[in-house]
């Protein structure tokens, strides 16, 4: 199937509707209900284990966005878009965040910390094997799946975004002193409106075709 063809289910039209924006209205600014929406879009994103070994960090100072730009391959998104999303994992992740999780999930559930006990450890054993230097990037991967998440929420809403990997990490790291936190920059989301200026408005969507992208064994 190519990508040109017409499919009209809602979902298909909204992924088909969306694209990463270039050039973002800067006047126009998502709603307070609309973000609230993307943000449990972004709380309920699958996990590894469940372990959400990141935080979501919405850069509103406008001064720190200007700071971030010149990071960011001077990518305009950066300051235009209505809304700035790092999302930054955990460095490292161990047996504290089990033992956290755990006790969410007792107390979500109304059942006995002791009941989950094998799980955690289990869990713990597991997670002990994975390598230090492994630990951050198996982190970043679970990020990833949030961003996920958000592209295709905010499709759904009718929200423009634009997922960015040209930044420097180490560069944010500072500015927004991350590491001091145990984080360290994944991935950004810029959020926002497309402008009607924006060059790559109507540019058909590139993919491979269904058949090269899929096997069946
Ligand atoms: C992880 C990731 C990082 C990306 N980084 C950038 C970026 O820094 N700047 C940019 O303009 N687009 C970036 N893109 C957008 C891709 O180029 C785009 O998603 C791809 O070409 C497919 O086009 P579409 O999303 O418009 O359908 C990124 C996409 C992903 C998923």
């Amino acid at each position: 199937m190519s990508t040109q063809e017409k499919i009209t289910h809602p979902l298909i039209e909204s992924l088909q509707w969306r694209y990463a924006t270039k050039k973002f209205d800067a006047a126009k600014k998502i709603s307070n209900e609309d973000l609230e929406l993307l943000k449990t879009a972004l709380q309920l994103s699958a996990s590894s284990y469940g372990l959400q070994p990141y935080k979501f960090i919405f850069i509103e100072n406008p001064e720190v966005r200007k700071q971030l730009q010149p990071h960011s391959w001077g990518q305009s998104q950066i300051v235009e878009a209505s809304h700035l999303l790092i999302l930054a994992n955990q460095l490292e992740v161990g047996d504290a965040d089990v033992d956290a999780l755990i006790e969410l999930t007792a107390k979500t559930r109304n059942i006995p910390v002791d009941n989950l006990a094998s799980y955690g450890t289990f869990m713990k054993t597991n997670i002990r094997q994975v390598p230090v230097e492994a630990k951050a990037f198996w982190n970043a991967k679970q990020a990833y799946i949030a961003l996920g998440f958000l592209l295709t929420s905010a499709a759904e809403l009718k929200i423009d975004t634009c997922p960015i990997e040209g930044f420097e990490p180490e560069a944010y790291d500072h500015i927004l002193n991350l590491k001091a936190q145990g984080l360290t920059s994944a991935v950004v989301a810029a959020i926002g409106y497309r402008s009607v200026e924006d060059m790559t408005l109507n540019l058909a969507k590139v993919r491979k075709s269904k058949e090269e992208l899929f096997m069946t064994i």
